[in-house]
C-alpha cells in the first residue's frame, strides 16, 4: 500500500501528533503528505507545520454542495499522491466523492467501543448511560456515521468517580497508541473486508 498519509482534522490534533511521533520514533513506516483542516484556527495545523508537514485550511463553507467540498478534498489528497486518508477529529461527515476516490482507504478514530455511542460526545454518552467500560475504535469509513468495519478496539474502564473529562483523557491516552498501531496494520496489507468484518488474512490462514 502507498504509505503516504493525508490527515484530516478540525481541532486540537493530538491524534495527528501521535501519528507524527510514531513516524518519528520508527513505530510507523509512513509519511504524512499533507494535513487538511476544515477550520483555519485548528491547533493541529500548527502542530503539522512545526513538524515540517504541509498544512492546509480548506473551509467547508461556501461550496455549492457537500459533494463539491468532498471532491475538493479528494483533489488535494490525490495531487499529493496520498494512499491512506486518516480522519483525526475531522468533524464532518465524509461522503461518496471522497470515499469513492479512496476505496477502503479512509480510516477514523472514535472515542467509544462502537457500535455503542456513535456521534459527538461519545465519552459523555458512555458515562451518562452508565457503561462500565468504554474505549477506542479505529474503523474504516463508510457513508454511515461511525459505522464502518472495525480494525481495532481498546477497552478503557469507566471509574465510579469519572467525569466526562477524566474519562475522555484516559481514553485519549489509548487513542494515541491505537491510531498509529491501526494505521501500521493497514499499511502492512494482508487484510480483507468481508461484509462488516475486517480480518487479517495471515491470522485466517493460521487458524484454518
Ligand atoms: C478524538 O477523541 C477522536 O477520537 C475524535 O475526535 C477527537 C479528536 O482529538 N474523533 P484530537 O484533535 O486528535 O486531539
Amino acid at each position: 500500500m502507498n504509505r503516504r498519509l493525508g490527515v484530516l482534522i478540525s481541532g486540537r490534533g493530538s491524534n495527528l501528533q501521535a501519528l507524527i511521533d510514531a513516524i518519528r520514533e520508527g513505530r510507523l513506516d509512513a509519511t504524512i503528505a499533507v494535513v487538511i483542516s476544515n477550520r483555519e484556527d485548528a491547533e493541529g495545523l500548527e502542530k503539522a507545520r512545526s513538524a515540517g508537514i504541509e498544512a492546509l485550511a480548506l473551509s467547508h463553507r461556501g461550496w455549492p454542495s457537500r459533494d463539491d467540498y468532498d471532491r475538493a478534498i479528494a483533489r488535494e489528497l490525490r495531487s499529493r499522491d496520498v494512499g491512506l486518508v486518516c480522519l483525526a477529529g475531522f468533524m464532518r461527515l465524509v461522503g461518496a466523492p471522497l470515499l469513492d476516490a479512496f476505496p477502503n482507504a479512509v480510516v477514523n478514530i472514535h472515542p467509544s467501543l462502537l457500535p455503542a455511542f456513535p456521534g459527538v460526545e461519545a465519552q459523555r454518552q458512555a458515562l451518562d448511560y452508565g457503561a462500565k467500560v468504554s474505549g477506542v475504535t479505529v474503523h474504516l469509513v463508510t457513508p454511515e456515521l461511525d459505522g464502518g468495519p472495525i480494525i481495532l478496539q481498546r477497552v478503557v474502564p469507566v471509574l465510579s468517580d469519572d467525569t466526562a473529562e477524566s474519562l475522555a483523557s484516559r481514553i485519549l491516552v489509548e487513542e494515541h497508541h491505537a491510531y498509529p498501531e491501526a494505521v501500521a496494520l493497514l499499511l502492512e496489507g494482508g487484510w480483507r473486508v468481508e461484509g462488516r468484518r475486517f480480518t487479517l488474512k495471515s491470522a485466517n490462514a493460521a487458524s484454518a
